[in-house]
């Protein structure tokens, strides 16, 4: 094999995902047993009971406490059946942050988990937005089919409506709550019946495929609930068009699965589904040192990347933060001298690491898709493009509008200088947001996504910078940028307009409701929530 051909080989095993969900959705199981079902672990339930933790610890961070391994993952990867899976860590706790969303452009695409009791949440969402945004595609995963949730026609309409996206229905839950028996597979035309595993799914759940006209399932279901079992089918497969994959990967429509995670109903088929419809690393957009927009072809550029995250090291032994790489071209190997394109310098990529099959490793090469970790002396910040050639970059990372506000001040007036240079450094690497009154220009006033990163922008500042500091939080709850000439712009009573780090005037809301009132106050202004 040469080369371009092992590249293309690798791209066509690779799958690079993340899961989105409103927490306690099922994110955490269904990863859970994809470990479970890959090989990966013999047993569910590792994670479990993990009520006792730190809230705002990342799920992946107490699979990793299990298995011995002490630093935050950003991706895991390993073999399921015949393709190679890099499933990215999108924490959606109280953990929540920008990294949460920074983290999806990573992504080739995404798995939606929706609680079959709920609907679809806020957060959800938030992040399914982001997918929109960024051309990612996403199969939805209806969630607790075991317990007594809403229809299921219902939970497909409100996927179409409050996303915009149309669905397709993959399969149907035959039954639901205590009678949840199984799925019917729409495309392949028969019924997957599942036998009830121990508690907890802890091991796999083994399935029978019959048909649909099934004495078992007639008798377990009763006939009325059988009748209209059968009705539902029919109507769909008379209201809807086949499934295409094209508009999947276009993102024009979402395949929607029902099963149980806890279970195990219904998530082998789904993840040999999954493999089968979401796409391998595929062409990037860039634009090129000319401003023109390119393509950048995974097999034929040479190894390109770019920074994704920064994560900072909480071990004050080591003070360096990490950086995650995403693969987009070509082969990385170990020690390679790649082009910084911000710092227009050559810098060699040594020590890189991976999750490999659940274990923190050197890597010796990687592959479009694929996520590499470095160890950051200063040089990487949030969307730097890394490559073989040079002449591009690829597309910024979508910027967020923070929700919540706050004053941080040294308690110590005599540490400002120390002060000031822990907020340049945390605000370049995109920890945290900072704006200024037009007005009061010395307030710097700190936005985030999540408190979470007050948290470690606190601890960072008195680890680091030697800073303690106090923080009081402002009464606004939303944000977006003002496109439009400002000062023709009519304020509302509580609002308060900013300025971000590029001088882009930002208005801070009180309330959404105050937003959506400052948008018909405003015809001739746009109010943006995402730069992308
Ligand atoms: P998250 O990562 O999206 O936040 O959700 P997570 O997997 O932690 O699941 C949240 C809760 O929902 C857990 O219960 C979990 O056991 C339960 N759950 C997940 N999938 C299913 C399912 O298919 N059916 C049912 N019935 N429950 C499900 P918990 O009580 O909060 O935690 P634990 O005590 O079980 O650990």
């Amino acid at each position: 094999m040469d080369n371009s051909d092992q590249i293309l080989d690798a791209c066509t095993k690779r799958r690079t995902f993340a899961i989105i969900s409103h927490p306690d959705a099922g994110k955490t199981t269904l990863t859970e047993k994809l470990l479970l079902y890959s090989g990966m672990i013999h047993a569910a339930g590792m994670v479990r009971g993990r009520k006792g933790r730190k809230a705002a610890a990342s799920d992946w961070m107490a699979m990793e406490q299990e298995r011995g391994i002490s630093i935050t993952a950003s991706a895991m990867q390993f073999a399921y059946k015949d393709v190679l899976i890099n499933v990215l860590d999108t924490p959606g706790h109280e953990d929540f942050s920008e990294d949460t969303y920074r983290t999806l452009t990573a992504a080739d695409c995404a798995i939606m988990v929706i609680d079959a009791g709920k609907g679809v949440e806020k957060q959800t969402r938030k992040l399914f937005e982001v997918c929109r945004l960024r051309k990612i595609p996403v199969l939805t995963f209806i969630n607790k089919m075991d317990m007594p949730g809403r229809d299921p026609l219902d939970l497909m309409n409100e996927v179409e409506s409050v996303l915009q996206i149309n669905s397709f229905a993959m399969n149907w839950p035959i039954g639901t709550g205590r009678e949840f028996l199984g799925v019917y597979d729409r495309i392949k035309k028969e019924s997957l019946i599942f036998t009830k595993v121990s508690h907890g799914g802890a091991q796999k759940a083994e399935i029978a495929h019959v048909s649909l006209d099934n004495s078992d399932i007639k008798n377990k279901l009763g006939e009325a609930n059988y009748q209209a079992l059968v009705q539902e089918i029919e109507l769909l497969d008379m209201a809807g068009n086949a499934f295409d994959r094209e508009e999947f990967l276009a993102g024009k429509v979402t395949p929607v699965f029902f099963a149980s995670a806890l279970t195990n109903f219904g998530i082998e088929p789904f993840f040999d589904a999954f493999i089968h419809l979401a796409p391998s690393p595929h062409i990037r957009e860039a634009v090129a040192s000319d401003g023109k927009e390119i393509e950048i072809n995974p097999v034929e550029t040479p190894f390109s990347a770019y920074v994704f995250k920064l994560q900072a090291n909480m071990d004050r032994r080591h003070r360096d933060s990490m950086a995650f790489l995403r693969v987009c071209s070509g082969r990385f190997e170990r020690d390679l001298v790649v082009k910084h394109h911000r710092l227009g310098r050559e810098i060699r990529l040594s020590r890189p690491h991976g999750m490999v099959a659940g274990e923190r490793t050197t890597l010796d090469f990687a592959y479009p898709g694929d996520i590499i970790g470095v160890i950051n002396p200063g040089v990487f910040a949030i969307g730097d493009t890394i490559s073989m050639t040079g002449g591009f970059n690829f597309k910024p990372l979508p910027q967020f509008q923070p929700e919540i506000f706050a004053r941080v001040n040294p308690t110590d007036v005599g540490k400002r200088k120390s002060f000031d240079k822990g907020i340049l450094q945390l605000t370049n690497e995109g920890a945290i947001q900072l704006f200024r009154p037009y007005e009061y220009v010395g307030e710097a006033i700190f936005g985030a996504v999540g408190q979470l990163q007050y948290e470690v922008m606190q601890y960072r500042l008195k680890d680091e910078y030697g800073v303690e500091t106090t923080l009081t939080s402002l009464p606004y709850s939303c944000s977006a940028w003002l496109l439009g000439d400002f000062k023709t712009y009519k304020k509302t009573s509580t609002c308060l307009v900013v300025q971000d780090r590029s001088e882009r005037p930002v208005v801070l809301f009180s309330s959404q409701w105050e937003k959506q009132y400052a948008i018909t106050q405003n015809p001739n202004h746009q109010l943006v929530d995402i730069l992308i």
